[in-house]
């Protein structure tokens, strides 16, 4: 079914559609696997060899990725998305129900090669869950109906594109518009304004505006703009983050959606600001379906001189943007991994200093933005520093999209001035009922009732847009504990401290949902937290144990209630362990037992 001597002239021919360069490595990786269905052994070599670079290299990225395949897959390969959300609204058991009727395994491929079924991360579609991927593309607003639907189509062979269009529908679901959502612009009329303005009027509006980055940090953007502006290096660079991998945040697959153009005029923007000639749309591989419409936008540009040489007749403005897809690793959103990727590495972080904005990608002076931060930079060319900063709080200049998801009449998107408070948030999406809110997504903070006067701001509640609600019929455990196997699942190995601090807190949290737990697991998790804070090399482990370090301060009982004693209780059986050599001596008598000596005192 699946070549392993997968033809060499096939390699060949894609490597040489990206110019034989092996930064392109894992768009290379994600064509070939498109035509050969998995990336065998044969397939490996084969690109390593029309590279002319080390095969381990190539195996290395190809291991990293989840969307890249060193295993066969089914011609069906469908991943469930196992954010928390999801899972309230009933994912795990249409997971279960649709592998029954496809008589497969989760995790394994079915014997003919069919289908193929298992869970990834949130996939950006927690306004209209539950969903999935099936080769990639997004099925949304699943149900058992659907389901059954799906496995009909799936049992006669039915290829994707004569699959029922409503399937595939996705909705932008905005229902609140503020500066950015309500802005209707002609394109080029903000780069106008700004070319007007001349670079250094340009970087002074942008200054005064005190815009901060949507992207979770909040670093001033114009901060960043001059820094890379002033930068040794000729050759700077642009790169918009739309990795968007936080779960429950989807505000950046709408505005790619809906304001597509707005955000390569903010990419524009960002390029007269710093004397950029390069840009990049890194677009993860969860929104690969916007993949097309976004290169026929920039073919609009480039048709209207809004991208490519002398750009609007100004001298020395040339400028033009490719786009690379990521390939399922959420890691891949922190900004030096980005560039790694984007290189065509496994996404691995870099240490820094030095900072992109000196030493970016491929060394060179690189500006990273959030696409949220670039779409709003267009308002600021339109309506001046001053207006954009009029709006919000003084430490948070303008509004903040929203991407509201869980137990309310209206998720979507919502845009707020910053300094809304939760309640209002609450109210307006038709919230009732509520024990907490998930703010900033896996890696935020968890907000109870008694804090829902909190406002959004980067000086109280930051966030980068995710909205998570959670009524009173939740468990802030099974919340917590999702949160945690996501960050044990996408923490990248790189660092002792992250890889083995998320896997005990996944096991801690195991041991506690079987109620066997013990009150030293709860101080050890606070242990994990501090060596997780410390010591972590990225923002992925030090964030990574945030929601179970909210939920035991504010929803103890959560925790305190799965507890079996109030001694230690240990996670490892060893009497259980032990049973293999006691059959081996033929043993059995109550000494060979661990423990045994203790009951009898107790006894
Ligand atoms: C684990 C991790 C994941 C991240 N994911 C994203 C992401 O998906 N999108 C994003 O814009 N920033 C993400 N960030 C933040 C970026 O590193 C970076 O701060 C941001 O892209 C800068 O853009 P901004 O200044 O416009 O916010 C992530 C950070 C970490 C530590
Ligand atoms: S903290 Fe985690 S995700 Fe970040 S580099 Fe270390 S292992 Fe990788």
């Amino acid at each position: 079914m699946i070549p392993e001597d997968v033809p060499a002239a096939l390699v060949r021919r894609i490597v040489g559609r990206h110019g034989g360069d092996a930064t392109r490595l894992l768009q290379i990786l994600i064509d070939v696997q498109d035509e050969t269905g998995w990336l065998a052994p044969g397939v490996i070599t084969a690109v390593a060899s029309a590279l002319s670079i080390p095969r381990s290299r190539v195996e290395g990225v190809a291991g990293f990725y989840q969307f890249l395949h060193k295993q066969p897959v089914g011609r069906f390969h469908l991943l469930f998305a196992d954010n928390i959300t999801e899972r309230m609204q009933g994912s795990v058991e249409l997971m279960a129900s649709l592998c029954s009727k496809l008589w497969v395994e989760p995790g394994r491929l079915s014997e003919d090669g069919l289908v193929s079924v298992g869970t990834t991360s949130c996939i950006g579609m927690g306004d209209q869950g539950p969903s999935l991927l099936v080769n990639g593309q997004p099925l949304t607003r699943l149900s058992h109906q659907r389901i059954n639907q799906v496995a009909e189509l799936i049992r006669r062979e039915v290829p994707l594109p004569g699959w029922p269009a409503e399937l595939f529908r996705v909705d932008d679901n905005i229902h609140r518009r503020d500066a950015l959502l309500s802005l209707d612009m002609a394109p080029g009329a903000a780069l106008r304004a700004a070319v007007a303005l001349g670079r250094d009027g340009w970087m002074e509006q942008m200054r005064a505006s005190n815009l901060r980055g949507r992207g979770g940090a909040g670093f001033t953007t114009a901060v960043k703009w001059m820094a890379c502006r002033d930068a040794p290096g000729a050759e700077k660079v642009v790169v918009c983050n739309a990795d968007e991998g936080e779960p429950g945040t989807f505000k950046d697959r709408v505005l790619l959606t809906r304001m597509a153009d707005m955000l390569f005029e903010g990419m524009t923007l960002a390029a007269w600001a710093v004397g950029a000639r390069r840009g990049f749309l890194y677009l993860r591989g969860e929104y690969r379906y916007l993949l097309a419409p976004l290169l026929e936008a920039i073919d609009l540009r480039r048709a209207e001189n809004l991208l490519g040489r002398g750009i609007l007749g100004a001298p020395g403005f040339d400028f033009d943007i490719e786009i690379h897809l990521g390939a399922g690793a959420y890691v891949c959103g922190e900004e030096t991994a980005l560039l790694e990727s984007l290189e065509g590495k496994r996404g691995t972080p870099r240490i820094r200093p030095p900072f992109p904005v000196s030493h970016g990608y491929l060394g060179r002076p690189t500006v990273v933005n959030n696409v949220e931060t670039l779409a709003k930079t267009c308002l600021i060319a339109l309506h001046g520093g001053e207006a954009f900063a009029a709006t919000g709080t003084a430490q948070s200049a303008g509004t903040k999209l929203l991407s509201i998801s869980g137990d309310c009449a209206q998720p979507g998107i919502y845009e707020y001035p910053f300094g809304v408070p939760i309640e209002r948030v609450l109210e307006d999406c038709g919230a009732s009922d509520i024990q907490a809110v998930q703010v900033g997504g896996a890696s935020g903070i968890t907000l109870a009732s008694y804090e829902f006067h909190r406002r959004i701001a980067f000086e109280d509640v930051p966030t980068a847009g995710a909205f998570m609600v959670f009524d009173s019929s939740r468990d802030l455990f099974d919340v917590a504990r999702n949160f945690v196997d996501f960050f044990a699942h996408e923490s990248c190995g790189f660092c002792t401290p992250c890889r083995v601090g998320t896997a005990l807190l996944k096991k801690a949290m195991k041991k506690l949902a079987e109620g066997r737990g013990a009150k030293t697991d709860l101080a050890d998790i606070e242990w994990i937290d501090r060596l997780l804070k410390n010591a972590s090399h990225c923002g992925l482990g030090s964030a990574a144990p945030n929601p179970v370090v909210d939920t035991l301060l504010k929803f103890r009982p959560a925790y305190e209630r799965r507890l079996q004693s109030l001694d230690f209780e240990p996670a490892f059986d060893l009497d259980a362990a032990l049973a293999a050599a006691r059959r081996a001596s033929g043993r059995d008598d109550p000494a060979a037992h661990i423990g045994a000596e203790e009951a009898d005192q107790k006894g």
